[in-house]
């Protein structure tokens, strides 16, 4: 993985001398006292992150925590006041014009809150838009554009005008116009928000699915931690223009940096929010198929555990033997494949922990984590799902 776009002390000052007001900044005046003294209003600070390639990454915070004020500052819809940022290593604070209409063009797309459709062109007038504008012919960006309106679960409604869409169907719309111009990177900005939950939440998993395909580089605002959670691989939190952590959804739930995060979190139910992924623990502790019994015993022993799955060459996972069974086939002469169990569960890496509470509760044995090829890749003990309920 590379890095595809790194912000660097990134700081969005509004007002008629915004750089009069950074030593203020600098030296933690806050926000309201910087506007009450001197009318100008801090939008951000001293930002930093980076985002790698093909990553989610989301920006969460409060309604005027600075999270549009950011994200415009990434295509220079906003100038920064201070501070770099670095688009596949080149700091495009420093572009000319030209360059800044190739790269908005070219290279970065944004989804904004409102659809930002064109009302009196059809899906298709708008999904082609971006492309007529870079002079691709007819034929050719329509072509394109009927793709796009597919990916999005739109096909059938190229000809319709925006008034006879609802909002998620707007939504798509806006999508699939970024998506058409084909960019590295697409900026979000609450892009769901109005829509209803349940739509809201079909989108989410759209999202998801587009991007499993298309691997973009997506920044993401919201400013609800749930919808962070399920889309970040990780979430950077904002408050008054800082921001206050970044970290994967299982790092902020494990230690959220302070009292506002913390607080922040408490509503978030943990088992709608870790994966398998996030909480199996590596399968150190292995028995292949030709080690044998005598070796299954040994390695249980090692870890002081009283079974252990067992794996073939290739670490496709054959099935699981208890020490019990272990050692009375011994003394019987029989081998580790008579005695395999295969009454213990499995899951994909991206099951919700939520999803996984009655495979807890039914087997005696952890959770197998295994991926298409059936390849077990880690292990989900069954406190890490049942601890969650009390
Ligand atoms: N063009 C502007 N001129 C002056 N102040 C601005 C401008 N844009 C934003 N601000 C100020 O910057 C701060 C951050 O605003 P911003 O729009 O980035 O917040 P936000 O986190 O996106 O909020 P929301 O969730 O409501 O969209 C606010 O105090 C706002 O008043
Ligand atoms: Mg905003």
């Amino acid at each position: 993985m590379s890095t595809k776009v790194k912000v660097e002390h990134v700081t969005k000052i509004f007002g008629r001398h915004p750089r009069s007001v950074l030593d203020k900044v600098r030296e933690g005046v806050s926000k309201e006292e910087i506007l009450a003294e001197t009318g100008h209003t801090v939008g951000v600070y001293d930002a930093n992150f980076e985002v790698e390639e093909g990553e989610i990454f989301v920006i969460m915070g409060l309604s005027g925590s600075g999270k549009s004020t950011l994200i415009r500052c990434l295509n220079l819809l906003n100038r920064p006041t201070e501070g770099a940022i670095l688009i596949d290593g080149e700091n495009i604070v420093d572009y000319n014009k030209e360059q800044l209409r190739e790269l908005r063009q070219n290279k970065i797309a944004m989804v904004f809150q409102h659809f930002g459709i064109i009302t009196h062109r059809s899906v298709l007038g708008n999904v082609e838009y971006g492309l007529e504008i870079k002079g691709v012919p007819r034929e050719e960006r329509q072509e394109i554009a009927r793709k796009y309106i597919e990916t999005v679960g739109l096909a059938g409604y190229e000809d319709q005008m925006p008034d006879q869409l609802s909002g998620g169907m707007k939504q798509r719309v806006g999508l699939a116009r970024a998506l058409a111009n084909n960019p590295d990177i697409l900026l979000m900005d609450e892009p769901f928000s109005a829509l209803d939950p349940l739509i809201r939440r079909e989108m989410h998993t759209e999202l998801l699915e587009i991007q499993s395909q298309l691997k973009k580089t997506i920044i993401f605002i919201t400013h609800d931690i749930n919808e962070a959670f399920k889309i970040g691989d990780r979430v950077a939190v904002m408050k008054d223009g800082h921001i206050q952590q970044i970290g994967t959804p299982e790092e902020i739930l494990e230690s959220p940096a302070n009292d506002y995060i913390e607080e922040f979190i408490q509503d978030i139910d943990r088992s709608r929010v870790l994966q398998a992924k996030n909480v199996m623990i590596k399968p150190n502790i292995l028995v292949s198929l030709k080690d044998g019994l005598k070796l299954a015993v040994k390695e249980m022993e090692r870890g002081g555990i009283s079974s252990v799955f067992v794996v073939d060459q290739d670490r496709k996972l054959q099935g699981i033997v208890t020490i019990d069974d272990a050692i009375r086939a011994r003394q019987e002469n029989r081998t580790l494949r008579d005695i395999l169990r295969k009454d213990f569960e499995t899951t994909d890496p991206e099951t919700y922990l939520n999803d996984l509470i009655p495979k807890a509760t039914e087997s005696t044995f952890p959770i197998a984590v295994v991926n298409e090829n059936n390849k077990l890749i880690g292990i989900v003990k069954r406190v890490s799902v049942l601890s969650g309920l009390f």
